[in-house]
């Protein structure tokens, strides 16, 4: 069997739900390279048909265990992404409410989860909008809400998505449909914001160089492919750094950029623990150091019962007081986890428990 092929029932759509805010959770059948077909039809039963690959969810038996799905409760998918995760929530039975801004995922995430029917509803949208759309959808207060941060393997395997050097495409790196895109950032900035982004969100340490080199090429000719910025920098640099192409960096603060991902996470932590029941908990999937140690600092003041200063004569309660932290230390994949998934060696998981409002 394919490592990479995941379970699916079968072809019946089922159901979705529409409202003013979601838009197409339909199936996309013209999705490029991708459709939810499958490859041993006929006798068997929906669960051993396979569908083609989308994504491979990480770290998926530790989020079932701390989300602690169960019938009646209700969780929020932030990421819906190829529904993996929600998939497994789904199977425990409980409902799911699946977000998610880019319409790939939606239309392949609504056309895998169609069995369940009610229990699971796809909604477009930004996570750091979610407080929004549980109040204009009448969600309540809900048993769980998972992150699983970054883009899917979906979007690093479609050339036309511009997210990866691996295959040429345009520069686009677009998650939703309004932001602008990798190559009118890259034309656009001047020098000093290339230099201070591909820095700050790319930890990249030659960072002036190279945007000084992207700002002299683009008097030439303005920036297109993927692969003309992957090969100048390959150049500028010389050649990879052990297995990391020295492009890495530069593309990862792009795609940062783009997406505004840690504006979107900032956001959302302010308002996520509004949307909790006492009980509830947060689990947020990272995948580099920056979303890391953004979402480890939340919860550590988040957490805190109480705080300290050298001036103040004795601790104080903390005001922002909102979680019980459920991993002391973030959950890291196990080794055979990252041996059928290398994309997993990076992630980290880390769960908070909402405690009452009364005691925060
Ligand atoms: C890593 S994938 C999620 C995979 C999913 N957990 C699964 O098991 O298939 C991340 C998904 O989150 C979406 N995404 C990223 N940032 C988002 C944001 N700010 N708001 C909504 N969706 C976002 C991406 O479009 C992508 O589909």
């Amino acid at each position: 069997m394919n490592p990479f092929a995941i379970p699916v029932f079968g072809p019946d759509f089922g159901p979705s739900s529409f409202n003013h805010w979601s838009l197409p959770c339909r199936p996309a059948p013209e999705m490029a390279g991708l459709s939810v077909s499958n490859s041993s039809a006929g006798e068997q039963s929906g669960e051993e048909k396979e569908q083609e690959f989308y994504h491979l969810s990480v770290l998926k038996e530790e989020v079932v265990h701390y989300l602690a799905a169960q019938p009646g409760r209700l969780f929020i998918d932030g990421t819906l992404g190829g529904g993996g995760h929600s998939e497994a929530l789904l199977q425990l039975g409980a409902s799911v409410k699946g977000i998610d801004r880019d319409a790939d995922a939606r239309a392949y995430a609504s056309q895998r989860l169609a069995r369940f029917g009610d229990s699971f509803e796809c909604v477009r949208g930004r996570f750091s909008e979610m407080a929004d759309l549980a109040a204009m959808n009448h969600w309540g207060l809900v048993d769980g809400i998972l992150l699983d941060l970054g883009v899917s393997s979906w979007h690093f395997d479609a050339p036309e998505r511009g997210f990866s050097f691996r295959h040429d495409g345009p520069l686009d790196m677009r998650m939703g449909e309004s932001e602008l895109t990798a190559a009118e950032l890259l034309n656009t900035s001047s020098e000093e914001d290339l230099a201070k982004m591909i820095f700050h969100l790319g930890e990249e340490k030659s960072s002036r160089k190279i945007a000084r080199w992207i700002v002299s090429e683009r008097e030439k000719k303005p920036f297109e492919s993927t692969m003309e910025l992957a090969d100048g920098i390959e150049q500028l640099l010389g050649g990879r750094r052990g297995r990391t192409h020295p492009a890495t960096k530069t593309f990862q603060a792009l795609r940062m950029t783009v997406n505004d991902e840690l504006g979107e996470l900032e956001t959302f932590l302010a308002s996520a623990a509004d949307l909790l029941k006492p009980g509830g908990r947060l689990a947020i999937i990272t995948f580099h150091s920056l979303e890391d140690r953004m979402v480890k600092r939340y919860f550590k003041d988040a957490s805190q019962v109480e705080i300290d200063r050298p001036e103040w004569p004795a601790p104080r309660p903390n005001p922002n007081l909102r979680y019980k932290l459920l991993t002391k230390k973030g959950v890291a994949p196990s080794k055979s986890e990252i041996e059928q998934n290398a994309r997993s060696r990076s992630s980290r998981l880390r769960v908070g428990e909402r405690i009452s409002p009364e005691l925060s």
